[in-house]
């Protein structure tokens, strides 16, 4: 069978196509319902049936892989490795399910992990899949506004976290934060269990923090067995950012998400039993949650826990993991290789990658020279992926486990099985021809996987991605695309105020709200500017409540101040790369910011023709400081 003629049978009957594919996991108890669309656009997937996903990706595996290996932590900021089989996985994660326990975690309590890349983030996923308690991994370079918003919306019973991260060599405090957020927050966890890796010293508050080594020697021997979960039960929730400041917890089933990651582990990654998989996504992000963790486990394979930069201890690195573990399907963002193009090229050649089946990337555009340079470098081929932390899995891209087509430059490829992806007209929600740009939208029922709702706020899901479309209830991406006349679909960035820097995923807002409180900020915009390297960079245009004349001293101070703010609270990750003071932001008549003219001033384009501006000199300024590079 063709692809098309599969993905069209995959939306003509999804019953019985996710039927199939739900044997690629076990089930302690068969559904009763594949698909259950009586709530449409809200789905539930295999209903009445209970499954575990710690169950799938680690004891399932141990009768024929207990001793391979299913975790291989490699860290170049501490330079130590760390192998964990299939059957010391099983036991780790027991013991971490047995401390949780023990603080009165239950199925259903949420558990917040706070954590750099370390297996032990790996076991505390684990564990709470395991006993059914709700993770909210919060990506560590997150800082304490952005921690204690995730703390007060999930309200854990309990923290796990460490002494700290590490960068470049350099060692990122975590504890200061982490108790700085709590005292933020509203809801107090009762516990954090701290993972003291000896890293930075840490003062633990008695009561309430607890030492993993210490909770772990009590438990050695523990066993703790699965609870079967009926499948639309809550796994996880992962906060993300969209339209206003307040990051949206993307909630996902149980199921539905082993059934969806199976099916990609075979059919576009092609996966085996007993080969390696090497994701270099942080686990604070989608792809570390489904590629890293999830995935390439449920598939049997073992997965690598990467704690480093590409480019240390040389831009060799990620070949070197290649060639040492055998990886055969690697994933990463269009970033993390761009970062590479300005190293010698011969550490491209320096390692055996024939392992390689595949390149993986994902998370932003992938520039045809980028996509090109590591292709050729390489002798592998690049698979382009399109989706997002609410799909959990791909939506675009060519599964070459059941698609033989060649990719297209530029374009992440087909829709994968379930997702009836559609290019929509903004204000009419009609379909637009080949060859028209309009936004992309997914015809409900979405496929397994996907987000279920938004945690504690099922309206706002409702009203967020399904109400975005005029005059039709379809699923909005929140991207622009266009569709060329053979089918293939290119993704043109996003229609709301997203930005992505370095295939992370940034609110304005969120960043706009951070400046705002310093005192000296009147007001400001936040936009994403195009950046060779990280795709797009985060600039601020900000108006001073006092606007008198500043000296160049004045300027650079504020800027380090307003860096610093943003740094305090959200984390270096959100930080603006250039700070522009101006008196007056460009506004429509009605007071709107116009964010397009003023992203199209900082990228050295003409604005066009602005009939609703407020002031037509408003731009001026902010033209000039542009124009002679002076933030
Ligand atoms: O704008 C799209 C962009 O990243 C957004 C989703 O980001 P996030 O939720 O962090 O999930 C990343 C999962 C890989 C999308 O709305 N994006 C993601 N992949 C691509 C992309 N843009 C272009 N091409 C891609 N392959």
């Amino acid at each position: 069978m063709s692809y098309p003629e599969l993905h069209a049978r995959s939306l003509a009957d999804p019953d019985a196509f996710w039927r199939a594919e739900a044997r690629r996991i076990e089930w302690h108890r068969p559904f009763e319902t594949v698909c259950d669309q009586s709530r449409l656009p809200s789905v539930r997937w295999f209903v009445g049936g209970e499954t575990n996903l710690c169950h799938n990706a680690v004891d399932r595996h141990l009768a024929s892989q207990a001793d391979q290996p299913a975790l291989i932590w490699v860290s170049t900021e501490v330079d130590q490795e760390k192998s964990f089989t299939f059957g010391q996985l099983h036991l780790e994660v027991q013991r971490m399910a047995a401390i949780f326990l023990a603080h009165g975690v239950g199925r259903g309590d949420r558990v917040l992990i706070y954590l750099p890349m370390i297996p032990e983030a790996v076991f505390a996923m684990l564990a709470c899949a395991r006993i059914g308690a709700i993770h909210s991994v919060v990506f560590g370079g997150f800082a304490s506004h952005a921690l204690a918003s995730r703390i007060d919306d999930g309200a854990p019973k309990l923290v796990v976290s460490a002494d700290a991260g590490a960068r470049g060599g350099r060692m990122i405090p975590y504890k200061g934060l982490l108790d700085e957020a709590i005292s933020l927050a509203r809801c107090k966890p009762e516990h954090v269990l701290m993972v003291d890796l000896g890293r930075v010293p840490f003062d633990p508050i008695p009561g309430r923090d607890l030492d993993y080594a210490t909770e772990r020697e009590r438990v050695l021997d523990a066993q703790v067995p699965v609870t079967w979960l009926e499948s639309n039960e809550i796994s996880y929730i992962l906060y993300t950012s969209g339209t206003t400041g307040k990051p949206k917890g993307v909630q996902r089933d149980v199921g539905g998400y082993a059934v969806a990651l199976a099916h990609s582990m075979a059919n576009v990654f092609q996966g085996e039993p007993g080969q390696t998989y090497f994701s270099t996504s942080d686990i604070g992000w989608v792809v570390g949650h489904s590629y890293t963790v999830y995935g390439p486990l449920l598939a049997g394979m073992a997965t690598i826990l990467y704690e480093g930069l590409p480019t240390r201890p040389d831009g060799a690195i990620f070949w070197n993991l290649v060639e040492k573990y055998r990886v055969s399907a690697m994933f990463s963002s269009p970033t993390g290789i761009r970062v590479l193009k300005k190293q010698d090229p011969d550490l491209l050649k320096r390692h055996d990658v024939s392992s390689l089946k595949g390149l993986y990337l994902a998370g932003e555009p992938l520039d045809e020279s980028t996509s090109s340079w590591i292709s050729e470098a390489l002798g592998v081929p690049i698979i382009d992926n399109y989706w997002q932390t609410e799909s959990g899995w791909p939506i675009l891209t060519i599964a070459r486990g059941l698609d033989d087509r060649p990719a297209r430059l530029g374009s992440p490829g087909f829709a994968m099985p379930g997702f009836d992806v559609r290019i929509v007209d903004e204000v009419t929600g009609l379909e637009v021809p080949a060859g028209q740009k309009g936004v992309v939208a997914i015809v409900p029922p979405l496929p397994p996987g996907c987000m279920q709702s938004v945690w504690g706020d099922e309206a706002r899901f409702l009203e967020t991605y399904y109400r975005a479309i005029p005059g039709r209830e379809v699923y909005s991406t929140f991207d622009w695309g266009i569709v060329d006349e053979d089918g293939y679909t290119f993704i043109l960035g996003r229609t709301d105020d997203v930005i992505n820097v370095a295939g992370h995923r940034l609110g304005t807002r969120e960043i706009e709200e951070s400046i705002s409180s310093h005192k000296a900020v009147a007001e400001c915009a936040v936009v994403g500017v195009a950046d060779a390297l990280k795709g797009q960079a985060a600039v601020a245009v900000v108006v001073l409540k006092d606007s008198a004349v500043l000296t160049a001293e004045d300027r650079a101070r504020l800027s380090a101040e307003v860096m610093a703010t943003v740094d305090r609270q959200l984390g270096a990750i959100a930080r603006p790369a250039k700070v522009y003071f101006v008196g007056l932001l460009p506004k429509t008549r009605s007071g709107k910011v116009l964010r397009r003219a003023i992203l199209a001033v900082c990228e050295g384009r003409d604005p066009g023709e602005l009939t609703t501006i407020e002031d037509p000199s408003a731009l001026d300024q902010l033209r000039q400081l542009v124009g002679t590079g002076n933030a």
